[in-house]
């Protein structure tokens, strides 16, 4: 580690994209300073929505250079981590209230070459990833409940990041995800997440994707 402060890293999730437009929505996000992009994957069990699967990242790998990270909300998410590594992945965040074997999958995450995410709940405590030490890369802090983009930011979990750090003090990142925008970012950052994750605040921003990536990073002070 150098002394020098990491910079926050900005990742814009595709969920409030245009679909019919998604490859200019992901190089627009680029140019306007995004670090990565952001694949939320729910199949109607673990959360409500059905989203999307490999085929879109596999597409997304082609329009970007920039690296994707890939969210699962899904049940048993130990089934599809291939894939997901096949289709052009660099990090794959599950859930540690959807996978019961989560030490298992997390060492599997790893052994396909990629960064190994641990997401949590807003209502989950830090201390249920607390054996996870040794298999998880970073942690993802969910400040709504998972599956919706534009939900209001819920700060009463913005305290977890600290203990987080605490517990796991080898994690490479914490993200925050859901109700990020110019508002909540300066708190986020505060509290301690080095990766923002924003659906809406990028993609339906009245003006335009590039003006507000550049408007978030700036809110973030990174
Ligand atoms: C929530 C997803 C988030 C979502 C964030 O279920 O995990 O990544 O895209 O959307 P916004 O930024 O609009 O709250
Ligand atoms: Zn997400």
């Amino acid at each position: 580690m150098s002394g020098a402060p990491a910079r926050t890293a900005i990742a814009a999730s595709v969920l409030s994209a245009d679909f019919v437009a998604l490859g200019e929505a992901v190089r627009a996000a680029e140019r306007g300073g995004a670090d990565r992009v952001h694949v939320d994957v729910m199949d109607g069990h673990f959360v409500p929505p059905i989203t999307v699967g490999p085929m879109v990242v596999e597409a997304l790998r082609r329009a970007t250079r920039l690296p994707i990270d890939v969210h699962l909300m899904v049940e048993h998410p130990e089934r599809h981590l291939e894939a997901f590594a096949r289709a052009g992945a660099a990090t794959i965040t599950v859930h540690v209230e959807a996978a019961v074997h989560v030490h298992r999958a997390l060492g599997e995450i790893r052994a396909l070459g990629l960064q190994a995410g641990v997401a949590l709940n807003p209502g989950t405590p830090a201390e249920a990833v607390a054996a996870l030490a040794d298999v998880a890369d970073g942690a993802l802090v969910m400040s709504v409940n998972p599956g919706y983009a534009g939900q209001a930011f819920i700060p009463s979990v913005l305290p977890k990041i600290g203990r987080l750090r605490a517990l796991l003090p080898g994690l490479a990142w914490v993200g925050l995800d859901g109700g990020v925008s110019p508002a909540t970012a300066p708190a986020a950052v505060a509290a301690g997440a080095d990766v923002l994750v924003a659906a809406s605040a990028i993609f339906q921003a009245p003006e335009g994707i590039e003006a507000a990536v550049a408007r978030l990073r700036a809110a973030a002070g990174a």
